[in-house]
């Protein structure tokens, strides 16, 4: 117990630095055995074999999901409202043009504020887009000066200079490397993004400054943490996608890094006007099998994170045997629509091989709705990526978003949505 403190307190300086204390397991040959639950039987044994048995059998694992690990997204009855708050022609050096919307999300007397940035290629037509989170506000992903910076939660970031979750002057520019803007925009793509601290603080606060203030609810184990919030606010902001004249509300490709990986594949399988879904180095309780003993631990997410989830996945630390659900139905239940999964070498801590097994066992689902899944069944050598309904690379480097790994999720991109018009 006292090593998790340890690690817990070091996990709170920096997240990405697996210390020493580690507790995670790192020998295959102490993973214990495990049986995956078959996304092709029902509860009751019955197989499934035809597509209309499959969206019988997509709802019960929906709904295990729900009550089991993420927690009940509740239904929404509120409304958007769309304040412009600023608009450059010529952004990225007259590539793109920018613009920050203000999204006020309100239920009756009670609103939330959320900050899109949309960089958007000059185009006569609607232009597809990569849809994501960021981790500590819009001002940090760009080297442009002229950008709000956020008034939501921030994480603390000693390089930052946050302290008090509040975003410093100091984080501009912060996290440019992990989005290639030029990039993207020189590919036809749009990308909208917003601090995911505008929906909800990624804090242990009983769920009292974010967007569950918005509902009226009396929180029992079922209940919607985190992730299922931040799941929600995906959901949000398509709204307004559907609403601009200048997207392709059809062509939206969500993405996430690490806990908005896991964020990215919810979202996914709860919403299905998400076209594309990309997981980059979601991990544990994101792509990676729970069953499979390696990396992260549950009990380590118990401790530190419990609030991500509902309060009844707490039932399965060290009993992860029990659990009725894996994470390569997560994936399944996104299915025909297109899935990239992405691992990181160095980043055991959200076991890589966890998260193609996810794929592989993934796959018939996406075969049964006549899609090619994932063809694959041994894991592909450094930097090569394999490409079907479901993508998957594994990279050299660390736990990170990589200008690599956006080439290859263009490539995906271009390759699905040009299926998807032709
Ligand atoms: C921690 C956590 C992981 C998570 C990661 C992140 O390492 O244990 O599950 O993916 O943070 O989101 O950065």
């Amino acid at each position: 117990m006292k090593s998790i403190f340890l690690f817990l307190f070091i996990w709170g300086l920096s997240i990405s630095a697996i210390a020493q204390q580690d507790p995670g397991n790192y020998d295959e040959s102490r993973i214990p055995p495990y049986s995956l639950p078959d996304p092709l039987v029902f509860t009751n044994g019955t197989q499934v074999v035809t597509k209309g048995d499959w969206f019988k059998r997509r709802k019960e694992i929906y709904r295990l999901f729900s009550t089991e690990v993420y927690g009940i997204i509740p239904r929404w009855h509120g409304k958007i409202e769309i304040t412009p708050v600023s608009r450059k022609e010529n952004a990225l050096d007259g590539l793109a043009t920018r613009e920050e919307v203000a999204l006020i999300i309100k239920n009756g007397d009670k609103q939330i504020n959320a900050l899109l940035i949309i960089y958007l290629p000059h185009s006569s037509q609607r232009v597809p887009v990569f849809l994501g989170y960021n981790f500590y506000g819009n001002q940090t992903i760009t080297n442009e000066q002229d950008i709000t910076l956020t008034s939501g939660w921030v994480r603390n970031n000693r390089d930052c200079k946050i302290t008090d979750h509040k975003a410093t002057e100091a984080s501009r520019g912060a996290f440019v490397p992990m989005w290639p803007l030029k990039e993207i925009v020189s590919r036809g793509y749009g990308v909208v993004t917003l601090n995911y601290g505008d929906i909800e603080p990624d804090d242990r606060d009983d769920f009292k400054n974010g967007a569950q203030l918005l509902f009226d609810q009396c929180r029992d184990s079922t209940s919607w943490g985190k992730i299922s919030t931040w799941a929600w606010g995906l959901s949000r902001v398509m709204d307004y996608l559907e609403t601009n004249s200048k997207v392709d509300a059809q062509k939206v490709a969500i993405l996430g890094h690490s806990r908005l990986g896991k964020t990215a594949l919810w979202a996914g399988a709860s919403d299905n006007r998400f076209a594309l879904v990309i997981s980059n180095n979601s991990g544990r309780v994101g792509a990676a099998l729970t069953k499979r003993i390696f990396g992260e631990p549950l009990d380590f997410m118990h401790e530190a994170i419990p609030y991500w989830f509902c309060d009844n996945f707490g039932k399965y630390t060290g009993k992860e045997n029990l659990l009725p659900v894996d994470q390569h139905e997560l994936i399944a239940l996104i299915a025909p629509r297109p899935v990239y999964v992405a691992s990181a070498e160095e980043d055991l801590w959200a076991d890589p091989k966890g998260e193609f097994l996810s794929c592989v066992n993934a796959s018939p689902v996406f075969k049964l709705l006549g899609k090619e899944g994932f063809p694959a069944d041994t894991m592909p050598p450094l930097n090569h990526p394999v490409i079907g309904t479901i993508g998957y690379h594994i990279r050299t480097g660390k736990h990170d978003v990589t200008p690599y790994d956006w080439q290859c999720y263009m490539n995906f991109a271009d390759y699905q949505f040009s299926k998807k018009t032709n």
